[in-house]
């Protein structure tokens, strides 16, 4: 970015409010929270991106079930992952991370202008922002939205998790569940509050469920053959035999995919975050009982 963009930047970013959040500073940008560094790409992204009408966006709040999602799209937008042979799953060689891009994470993190002509259609592109931070050509193209949920309680605890680890590789203290619980419940947390992340996308779900699937981790816990055949459907790409669906819910298993080398011993090289970070145990409920940190 030029020196006079990061001026500019930088004095925007120092009159929005502030706050802690697990060593670093959060920033609230038009009603949700972000870190300094996807702020600017998050800005760029919003403000640049021009979908096309066969594109499928991922979008999450965090620790919703968004790596699950980020495994199984590609898998049923790929031919290959519903083929027999195995060797050929791209989930063997890649992290879900680098198999749908984020928008603000990756795309729109050092140019604001990216090229994109030279990507594949149909595209499939993640990202985190709420609803009313999209890109208009998100909400007026013919591009389909993905968007995940799960219980605040189960998210609450898996961030910490996942919170807590990634900044004791940077050598800093684990933050207080207790301070962490008041920060998530005031609605201060990346890309929260999350009560207004997940009902701007279910307002709008209801309006127009052909352009929007709600899907909840709960729901894909229960029930992941029938989520995946209706989620198949959506994206225009049915089954049409039962084996092609029981492949593509054991290829993008936790089990499956945990025990992964690519996944036990990569980095994330947008974001220094070990990939096994992302898989953990993956249950329902966990929130709701008393043993929280294990
Ligand atoms: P837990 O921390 O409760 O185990 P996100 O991908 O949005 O960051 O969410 C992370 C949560 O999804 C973690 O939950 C993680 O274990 C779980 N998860 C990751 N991959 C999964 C998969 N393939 N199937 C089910 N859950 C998965």
């Amino acid at each position: 970015m030029e020196s006079s963009s990061v001026d500019k930047l930088s004095a925007l970013i120092n009159e929005l409010p502030k706050q802690p959040w697990y060593g670093a500073d959060l920033y609230n940008w038009k009603g949700f929270w972000y870190r300094p560094h996807h702020l600017s790409s998050t800005m760029a992204a919003s403000s640049n991106f021009q979908a096309k009408d066969d594109d499928v966006i991922l979008t999450s709040s965090m620790k919703t079930g968004t790596t699950w999602m980020k495994a199984i799209i590609p898998t049923i937008m790929n031919p290959v992952g519903r083929t027999d042979d195995d060797s050929l799953d791209p989930l063997l060689k890649h992290h879900p991370n680098e198999l749908i891009p984020s928008l603000e994470i990756q795309v729109y993190s050092v140019n604001p202008h990216p090229d994109l002509s030279n990507m594949v259609s149909p595209r499939l592109f993640r990202t985190h922002m709420a609803y009313p931070l999209l890109p208009e050509s998100i909400k007026t193209s013919g591009c389909k939205i993905v968007y995940i949920t799960r219980d605040p309680k189960d998210t609450f605890v898996s961030t910490c998790h996942f919170m807590n680890s990634v900044i004791a590789a940077r050598g800093v203290e684990p933050w207080p569940m207790s301070e962490a619980f008041e920060s998530f419940g005031k609605g201060v947390h990346t890309f929260g509050p999350f009560h207004d992340h997940v009902l701007g996308y279910w307002k709008e779900s209801l309006k127009r469920p052909e352009k929007i699937c709600f899907m909840r981790y709960e729901d894909m816990k229960k029930d992941p053959k029938g989520e995946v055949k209706k989620l198949a459907c959506f994206l225009g790409r049915p089954f049409e035999k039962d084996q092609e669906v029981e492949k593509v819910v054991w290829r993008c298993s936790l089990e499956r995919l945990k025990n992964l080398k690519m996944n036990q011993h990569g980095v994330d090289p947008w974001l220094g975050i070990d990939y096994k970070h992302y898989f953990r145990r993956g249950i329902v409920g966990i929130g709701r009982t008393t043993s929280l940190m294990r």
